[in-house]
């Protein structure tokens, strides 16, 4: 039986990359941070399996890194923790780049002090965000960066480091350079999910409107169960090496809303041009998407559109096999449901809520 290391397990992908080992037969060990509420959401139901661990430590403190290494000894590290929201990294760059940036360094390091250089192998979560201010479309391996964010400069820091210790140690470490991936799991201020927590909202007449940034933005969209899939076939190849993991499929933001809310039951017609661009509702003329400028960035990437060719051909593996109008609608119809429940839910609170008020235990 393998053993396998995720940091950042209950992430987005780290909870499908989890599932993902598990199904293969994996020994599964995951880092948690600690908080005072309950973040674990995406891996409750794994939570109890005979061959799932978790373990205390933070990306920030290589004691923590190191100990769980010496106990875990595991023959593969995930290595997906990370601030990973682009626009929060303006605002904590510096908290960013000592996760995303010298965080890399810390497990390479904790990787080779608790003696497992030869033995272990290291997969990378590196980004399409490397590209950047693009300088050509698509973009595939050879591609130059041009990294245009404080998310994207740590993360251009953890790509070479990597490449670093791969030929200075011999060590077995590649990266993912990983174009945009959601699903039902994706966080809620991500745009995908934005967009469809905020359709399927509107259609229940729960939100009067969205509010979104660049419309025009162009992203390369795939689905992240179909993603970690690759994280493993890199380190199953028999040399350590970089892979563009991409769809080779480009949409914009505007697409993406479009639909999104024909899923949802709602045929949208957008008018005007950058800040007074509109989504109206076809059939009652009302405004439902509106563009504000708080979601605009000092400085967005625009045009990320991958060329997989590289992991079809050496990894055999599929790139489109969730289509991105599959991707929608896997997420629309997540959502309808949840925001169903949610009301269910609410409503539930609200009948204790009048209750405990009504005996007074509530004040
Ligand atoms: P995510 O949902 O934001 O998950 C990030 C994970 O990192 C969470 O488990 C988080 O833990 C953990 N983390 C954050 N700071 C940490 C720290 N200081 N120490 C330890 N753990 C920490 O991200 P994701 O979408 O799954 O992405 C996974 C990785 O792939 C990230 O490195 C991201 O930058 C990269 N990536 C993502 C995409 C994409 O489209 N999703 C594309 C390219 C690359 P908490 O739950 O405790 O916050
Ligand atoms: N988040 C967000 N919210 N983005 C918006 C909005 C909005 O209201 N309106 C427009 N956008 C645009 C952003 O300006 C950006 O150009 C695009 O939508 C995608 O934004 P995000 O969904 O936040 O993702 P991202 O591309 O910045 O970053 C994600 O993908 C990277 C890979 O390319 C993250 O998962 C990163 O961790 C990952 O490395």
């Amino acid at each position: 039986m393998k053993t396998a290391l995720i940091t950042g397990v209950t992430g987005q992908d780290g909870s499908y990359l989890c599932e993902f080992l598990l199904g293969k037969g994996y020994d599964v060990h995951g880092t948690i941070r600690r908080s005072s509420t309950d973040y674990r959401e995406r891996i409750s139901h794994l939570e109890g399996q005979p061959n799932f661990h978790l373990h205390y430590a933070d990306m920030g403190d290589s004691m923590s890194l190191i100990q769980v290494l010496n106990k875990v000894k595991p023959d593969e590290v995930y290595n997906l923790a990370a601030q990973s929201h682009v626009q929060v990294s303006f605002d904590s760059p510096e908290f960013t780049a000592d996760v995303d940036a010298t965080g890399v360094l810390r497990i390479l390091e904790a990787i080779r002090q608790t003696g497992l250089a030869n033995r272990c192998r290291l997969y990378q979560a590196s980004t399409s965000e490397l590209y950047g201010k693009v300088v050509e479309v698509p973009q595939n391996e050879n591609t130059p960066f041009y990294p245009y964010s404080p998310y994207a400069v740590a993360k251009l820091y953890g790509y070479w480091i990597v490449k670093e210790y791969r030929e200075a140690y011999n060590m077995f470490c590649c990266n993912g350079i990983l174009f945009n991936h959601e699903s039902e799991r994706r966080g809620e201020t991500f745009v995908t999910r934005k967009i469809t927590l905020a359709a399927a909202r509107i259609a229940q007449g729960k939100q009067e409107k969205l509010l979104l940034g660049n419309l025009s933005s162009l992203r390369d969209w795939g689905y992240a169960k179909d993603y970690v899939e690759c994280m493993w076939l890199m380190l199953q190849h028999d040399r350590p090496e970089d892979f563009v993991i991409a769809t080779g499929v480009q949409h914009s933001v505007r697409d993406f809303c479009h639909l999104a809310f024909k899923e949802a039951g709602i045929d949208l017609e957008f008018v005007g041009e950058g800040l007074d661009e509109k989504g109206l509702d076809k059939a009652s003329g009302k405004v439902l998407v509106e563009v504000s400028p708080d979601f605009y960035r000092p400085t967005d990437v625009v045009n990320l559109w991958g060329d997989p060719t590289k992991a079809k051909a050496v990894l055999g593996w599929n790139p489109t096999k969730t289509s991105f109008e599959e991707l929608v609608r896997i997420m629309v119809r997540h959502d309808m449901k949840k925001v169903a429940a949610d009301d269910a839910a609410d409503q539930v609170r609200k009948m204790n809520l009048v209750e405990y008020l009504e005996k007074g235990i509530v004040k």
